[in-house]
């Protein structure tokens, strides 16, 4: 597994101003919007492209387009939501599948509670959009999911991650035969006993579309 952390004042920037308690949901939301828009396109360095023939108004020439099968955007339900839209600016002609995955808050262990992706995922390209890398279960699980479909590269885009979900989440994925690349816009300090990032941003669900009870 490689992990990717976006050294870049704009980023560093924006994910300050995200961290900031005192920031409320619209501007939370629109902060998501354009710091995954920057992290994608470090995390689509290695996308799939085809050499393709054009003529331009002066001359032929070869340049390349995004390879067939498309690249497969994922957000995990809730919270990766919040990142579709920063993603696709990107990407657009991507396809989009869901997972819906929570985390039951005492056992801090995954479980997936929706999925609408397609069933075969052999040789895609799988962007997963997850906003926190906290316990490494979640993302664990779902790139488990998609690699158990066929998917053969893996990249999660994180706003941020903890150690202890980097070390899980290699762990967990250890002997797994598909490349995994996590980028992230910052490897914060630990977890606290709730399995919060620290110093983090608070639940990222919550900031992005309010506390559901
Ligand atoms: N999920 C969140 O939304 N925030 C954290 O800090 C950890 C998990």
């Amino acid at each position: 597994m490689r992990t990717h952390v976006v050294d870049h004042p704009l980023v560093a920037h924006k994910l300050t101003a995200l961290r900031d308690e005192g920031t409320d949901s619209p501007t939370f939301r629109s902060l998501t919007d354009e710091l995954v828009t920057l992290l994608a396109y470090e995390a689509t360095r290695e996308v799939r492209v085809d050499p393709h023939d054009i003529v331009t108004p002066v001359a032929p020439t070869t340049g390349v387009r995004l390879a067939a099968p498309k690249p497969l955007v994922v957000p995990i339900l809730r919270a990766g939501l919040g990142m579709l839209d920063g993603m696709m600016r990107l990407l657009p002609t991507a396809e989009v599948g869901f997972l819906g995955m929570m985390r039951n808050e005492e056992t801090l262990q995954a479980t997936t509670y929706a999925e609408r992706l397609p069933e075969d995922l052999a040789g895609r390209q799988c962007y997963v959009l997850d906003p926190m890398l906290a316990t490494g279960g979640t993302l664990a699980a779902a790139i488990t999911f998609l690699t158990d479909r066929g998917a053969n590269d893996i990249t999660a885009i994180c706003l941020l991650a903890a150690p202890e979900g980097c070390a899980r989440l290699e762990a967990d994925l250890e002997g797994l035969d598909v490349p995994v690349t996590v980028v992230t816009a910052a490897m914060d300090e630990k977890l606290n006993d709730k399995g919060y990032i620290v110093p983090g941003l608070g639940d990222a669900g919550d900031r992005l579309y309010g506390v559901v009870g």
